[in-house]
């Protein structure tokens, strides 16, 4: 149905987790080409910077043959619009997503010009995930391993490495 066709995974990846790469994988495996879509969510205070959030995903991706990797701030369905994407793609963790899914699919069916909303129902193994969380337990010094790819894992260390530094200093 999608053989061909440009899907857009959009979300603020602050960070990539787990969860996001079982929608990704499975996403590409559906369409011609899966556009990972790095939006600035203005109603979230930012973890790591725009540009560190697409290097994590593109570390993390390069394994899979037909991801595009992009950025975009302002409307998601002007995107849309903009870049010739047949559907969004979305991920389902639990019930308590659904409305809210709802109601953004259904405010961007407005919008869209003729684009389609997908939903994919999450791997049970990480529907207690989201970035913020992951992000605290890091930050905290809890163990994140398997939670987050792996480069994306060293990625956050020798970020944070960094930023230890540049007080210091
Ligand atoms: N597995 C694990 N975690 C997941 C997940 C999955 N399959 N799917 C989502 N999550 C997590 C995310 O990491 C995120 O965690 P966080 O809140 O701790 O950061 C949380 O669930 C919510 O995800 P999502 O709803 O995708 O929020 P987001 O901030 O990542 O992305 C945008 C939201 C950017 C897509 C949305 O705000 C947007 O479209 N913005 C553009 C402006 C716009 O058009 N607004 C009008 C919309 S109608």
């Amino acid at each position: 149905m999608l053989t061909g066709k440009k899907l857009l995974y959009a979300g603020s990846f602050d960070p990539l987790t787990n969860g996001h790469m079982d929608i990704i994988e499975r996403g590409c495996a559906l369409c011609g080409t899966l556009v990972i879509g790095v939006a600035k969510n203005h109603s979230k205070r930012e973890k790591y910077p725009f540009d560190a959030r697409s290097e994590m995903i593109t570390l993390a991706t390069g394994h899979l043959a037909n991801v595009e990797i992009d950025s975009f701030d302002g409307l998601l369905a002007d995107y849309v619009n903009s870049r010739g994407i047949s559907a969004v793609l979305r991920g389902l963790r639990a019930c308590a997503d659904f409305e809210y899914e709802m109601q953004m699919a259904q405010m961007n069916a407005r919008l869209y010009g003729g684009a389609e909303t997908i939903f994919l129902m999450a791997a049970p193994s990480y529907s207690f995930v989201s970035s913020s969380m992951v992000h605290e337990v890091f930050s905290l010094g809890g163990d994140v391993s398997g939670l987050v790819p792996d480069k994306v894992l060293e990625y956050m260390k020798s970020f944070e490495a960094r930023n230890i530094k540049e007080t210091i200093r």
